[in-house]
């Protein structure tokens, strides 16, 4: 089992999830974050730290859509360890649906 970011995240980015994170799994895309398969222990410590409640153990059946998405930007975008601001209008963003189609980007984050 591994942990998943979902689109939830997308453009909130809070990223209180890296600052308890013992492996440093996340990584920083332009618009959201995801957790590195092989890095992630399964300790479900940043699960409860999202505000957007963005994170998912991936044997949730909502998880399923997100596995491959975060596989896929962790071998590409850099690893983020320490909290940064998220964006000014984070909470415009929380809980909206829809959010991969209008706002996700393959652009890598700037990372730590
Ligand atoms: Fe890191 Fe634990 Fe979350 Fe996996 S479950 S990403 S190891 S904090
Ligand atoms: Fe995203 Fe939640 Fe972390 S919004 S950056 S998964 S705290």
């Amino acid at each position: 089992m591994t942990f998943v970011v979902t689109d939830a995240c997308i453009r909130c980015k809070y990223a209180d999830c890296v600052e308890v994170c013992p492996t440093g799994a996340f990584r920083e895309g332009a618009a959201m974050l995801v957790i590195d398969p092989s890095d992630c222990i399964d300790c479900n410590l940043c699960l409860p730290e999202c505000p957007a409640d963005a994170i998912l153990p991936d044997i949730e059946p909502e998880s399923a859509q997100w596995i491959a998405l975060n596989a896929k930007y962790a071998a590409e975008w850099p690893s983020i360890t320490v909290k940064k601001d998220p964006p000014a209008d984070a909470d415009a963003f929380k809980g909206v649906e829809g959010k991969f189609d209008r706002h996700f980007t393959p652009e890598p984050g700037v990372g730590d």
